[in-house]
Order: structure tokens, then C-alpha cells, then sequence
């Protein structure tokens, strides 16, 4: 199930609450030229809501796809302060990161709200990068594989069968986000099977499809090590997302390990 070259690499940019409209516009013409050429690898970045529809369209016709950071499941109504697929698809928005660790503990993201999301966001035709992740204490405790199962299953559970390969699972240990500590390069590729296994549980066609990303305090110096293991497909990247120079050195990288088009060197 592994190495399917259909699987192109991803790197996404996730900018959290950083970046003004003016501060992303000065990103992006620090980046385009950087990354220009890089036609093996997704290169995706996440703004906030004001500046999606500014970065949309610097980044017209580059290749660069952004993504979204969270979305209501309705497509509509009275949710004050919340956006609706429709209006993501609209602003040009071709994907959304769903129940990232930061929403779910301080936000009171729960699974059954990221499952309704989830669903929602591959029916619109938004491409979700759905954030599974367990806690450092679940992870002493042995329960890794517990929590991240409860997640991945509660976070598919409304996704059509043949449209799982549409889903991008990042797998992000909460005590490495924003910590500067790298879970173990092993560690990343034993849960990477695991979480394909439980796609395969339902689909194994689906499952060959389905990109997994690393996350937590990746750097350009560590993204390599990651992006060189079988069961990750790619990054999300957070605090080295928010300069130009690293975050297209982090591009490099997956673009050095993807021969050109789809082709994904094992
Ligand atoms: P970090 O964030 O790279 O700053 O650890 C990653 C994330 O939260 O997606």
C-alpha cells in the first residue's frame, strides 16, 4: 500500500492567527520566485480568513493553493462569527485544515463537530487536512493508538467510502506543536501505517490514495528526515511557515525527494 505515486507531496503552510493582508501579500513576493519551478510537490498555504482572498489571487496561476485554517459544517445560517464552504469555495479557497489540535483544546473542537466538518468540507469539494494528534501524557500512558483511532474514525466517519483518498490526514503529537521537539522519525512511520490501516479498514483502494503529513516544529534542518519516511506524505508546517526563506527551503526539500511530475522515489 505503500509508495503509490499518485501520492504527491504536500507541504502546507499553516500561519495560525499571523499574517495580515499586508504581511501575506509581502510573503508571497518573497516566496513565488523562491519556490518557482517546483512542479512535483503541493505547496499550500493557510492564512487567516481577511487575507485568503488577497492570497488568492497573488498566488493565481503559480501552482500554490490555499487552504482555509477552519469552516462551519453548514452551508449556511445563523452561526454569528463562522464561514461556510460555499464562501471559502467562492473567496478561491481549494482546501481547509479541520480540528487542529489548537481548536480542539482551546476552541472546544470535539470529533463529532470535525466529523460533521470533514463530511462537509469533501461533499463541497474542499479538500480537508483533517488534524489527528494525541496528547504527551496519552502517549506515556501506551494510549497513542486508542486516541488517534477514536479521532481518524469519529473524523471519517460521514465521508462516502470511494472519496477517502480525498482526505489528508496530519498527524500532529500535541506536545510537539510549537515546542521545537521532533517526534521520533519511527515513531512518525508506525503511526503513519496505522492511521493508512484504518482508512484500508474501509477501503484499501482508498487508503493507497490517501496522504498522511507530519506535523510539530518542523524546520527546514528536520523536514528531510520526515518527508523520507514511506507513510508521510507531507508537512504542515507552523512556526517555520512564517518566513519565506524557510518555508520554501522546507519546499526544497520535498521537491529534491519527488522526481518531476508524480514521481515519488521510495
Ligand atoms: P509548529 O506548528 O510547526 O509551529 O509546531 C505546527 C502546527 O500547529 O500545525
Amino acid at each position: 500500500m505503500t509508495g503509490d505515486p499518485s501520492r504527491r507531496r504536500l507541504i502546507a503552510a499553516n500561519w495560525k492567527m499571523h499574517e495580515t493582508i499586508s504581511e501575506a501579500t509581502g510573503f508571497v513576493d518573497k516566496l513565488l520566485p523562491r519556490i518557482a519551478g517546483v512542479e512535483s510537490v503541493d505547496v499550500v498555504i493557510c492564512p487567516a480568513y481577511p487575507a485568503l482572498g488577497p492570497t488568492v489571487e497573488l498566488t493565481r496561476g503559480s501552482g500554490v493553493q490555499v487552504f482555509a485554517q477552519n469552516m462551519h459544517y453548514a452551508a449556511q445560517g445563523p452561526f454569528t462569527g463562522e464561514v461556510s464552504a460555499p464562501m471559502l469555495l467562492e473567496a478561491g479557497v481549494r482546501g481547509v485544515i479541520l480540528g487542529h489540535s489548537e481548536r480542539r483544546r482551546l476552541f472546544a473542537e470535539s470529533d463529532e463537530t470535525v466529523q460533521l466538518k470533514t463530511a462537509a468540507a469533501v461533499g463541497a469539494g474542499l479538500v480537508p487536512i483533517l488534524c489527528v494528534g494525541e496528547t504527551e501524557q496519552e502517549c506515556e500512558l501506551g494510549e497513542t493508538e486508542r486516541r488517534l483511532h477514536d479521532q481518524l474514525q469519529a473524523g471519517l466517519a460521514l465521508v462516502d467510502t470511494g472519496r477517502l483518498g480525498e482526505v489528508v490526514i496530519a498527524y500532529e503529537p500535541r506536545w510537539t506543536i510549537g515546542t521545537g521537539r521532533l517526534a521520533a522519525p519511527a515513531h512518525v512511520q508506525l503511526v503513519g501505517a496505522f492511521l493508512r490501516a484504518l482508512v484500508a479498514d474501509r477501503s484499501c483502494e482508498q487508503a493507497a490514495r490517501v496522504r498522511v503529513l507530519y506535523g510539530g516544529s518542523i524546520t527546514p534542518e528536520s523536514a528531510a528526515a520526515l518527508l523520507e519516511l514511506d507513510e508521510v506524505d507531507g508537512l504542515l508546517v507552523g512556526e517555520a511557515s512564517l518566513r519565506a526563506e524557510s518555508f520554501a527551503a522546507i519546499v526544497d526539500a520535498a521537491r529534491r525527494l519527488s522526481t518531476g511530475g508524480r514521481g515519488r522515489p521510495r
